[in-house]
């Protein structure tokens, strides 16, 4: 095989995701595992069905139309007009994505050439160091820094070079809970008109918003005819294993990201774009319901964490509280994680994985509370032997 590495030199030291490694750790050691952001209860029973009639009734069970099935691009036309004020021609202006995750790879694989520069919030949710590494971009981060990790708007205009062709946000933020306020997006939003750049906006905890409401940066004036918005299913439905997210955004960049995804999946989950389609139609009953159910889990395990020494920075929105460790005399965010399971039995994420700027992250640990309730108390109450 020669002395070649087999990795593909821009995939080199990405290894295993971190959440493999704890999520192991957590079935190894039979922990409780507040790592990895998937709910421990499925989405609506009804939602649930209508997946299992679709597979039942042979809808969606063959090839479901590239760019998603009419039904689901309808439904998500008019959430983003519900929910955002935003209208979309379902035809045109409406991608249908394997979750998130392969909106943000098709995104940025259309629209990024080789040196590209690519700001992002950092610390970033890992697929994006990955996929800007896969187009051949360099990522410039934007270090949101504790307490408060509002971004430094002034930070931003410095980084902005001739090269810089994309902005990459993320709100709310995974993993610090910020939500980009509306000045902050129009501050933003202008930076981008005057350099000319892109803007791909990743917005899965879009339904998770405590205090203040969700901003669509698309909606801001300049913006639609560049920007690539991005949500999914996963979250706001508890779905995640479903995978089904989408892309909205002016016919062009809409064409362009399909160009890209039409060769990484092509399509996927055709009986399950049914029933998110009848799930984006939901009453405004279960988003506020399922916004108040995590707001009352937030509390929970904050007050619990905070019970336990940590310093807890209360997130806006997304449905993870990020630590500091360093009250409890710790410095180092991976080596606590690591040993955590054989100390309490809990396990949770070191955050300077998803920084470039490791001192700013090293000693933060990120906990999901979209567990239940008796789980997270159990949690709170290992977490005090601290
Ligand atoms: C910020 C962010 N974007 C995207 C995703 C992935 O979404 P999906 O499961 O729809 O691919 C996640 C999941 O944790 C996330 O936190």
């Amino acid at each position: 095989m020669g002395t070649r590495p087999l990795l593909n030199r821009r995939l080199a030291g990405m290894g295993t995701t971190i959440f493999a490694e704890m999520s192991a750790l957590a079935t190894a050691t039979g922990s409780i595992n507040l790592g990895q952001g998937f709910p421990d209860t499925d989405g609506p029973a009804e939602i649930a069905q209508a997946a299992a009639d679709a597979v039942l009734a042979g809808r969606g069970n063959q090839y479901p139309p590239g760019p998603g099935i009419p039904e689901l691009r309808s439904a998500i036309a008019e959430h983003q007009q519900r929910f955002r004020g935003l209208a979309y021609d379902p035809d045109t202006e409406v991608l249908v994505t394997a979750g998130a995750t392969e909106a943000i790879a098709a995104a940025l694989l259309a629209l990024l050439e080789p040196g590209d520069e690519v700001i992002a919030l950092e610390p970033f949710y890992d697929s994006y160091a990955a996929c800007i590494a896969m187009a051949g971009a360099v990522r410039v981060p934007l270090t949101l820094r504790a307490p408060d990790f509002r971004p430094d708007l002034e930070r931003l205009r410095a980084l902005v070079t001739p090269r810089t062709r994309l902005l990459l946000l993320n709100s709310p933020h995974n993993p610090t809970g910020l939500v980009l306020s509306a000045d902050e997006l129009a501050a933003i939003a202008a930076l981008a008109v005057e350099h000319d750049l892109l803007v791909v906006t990743d917005e899965v905890y879009e339904h998770l918003v405590f205090s203040g409401a969700h901003h669509p940066i698309a909606a801001l004036p300049g913006m639609r005819e560049r920007t690539v918005s991005i949500s999914s299913a996963g979250k706001t439905f508890s779905f995640t294993g479903w995978k089904v997210g989408w892309v909205t955004g002016s016919a062009p960049l809409v064409a362009a990201v399909r160009t890209a995804k039409q060769y990484l999946t092509y399509v996927s989950a055709g009986p399950f774009q049914y029933a998110v389609a009848d799930a984006l139609r939901l009453p405004d009953d279960y988003f506020d319901g399922f916004r108040a159910d995590l707001l009352r889990k937030r509390d929970l395990l904050a007050d619990g964490l905070s019970a336990a020494g940590f310093r807890v920075f209360r997130p806006e929105g997304t449905y993870f509280i990020t630590t500091d460790i360093t009250p409890l005399g710790e410095k180092d965010g991976i080596e606590f994680c690591r040993a955590l399971p054989e100390r309490c039995g809990v396990v949770a994420i070191p955050n300077v994985v998803f920084y470039d700027d490791t001192e700013a992250g090293r000693s933060l640990v990120r906990f999901t509370f979209c567990k239940q309730d008796e789980v997270l108390e159990e949690a709170v109450s290992r977490l005090g032997r601290l």
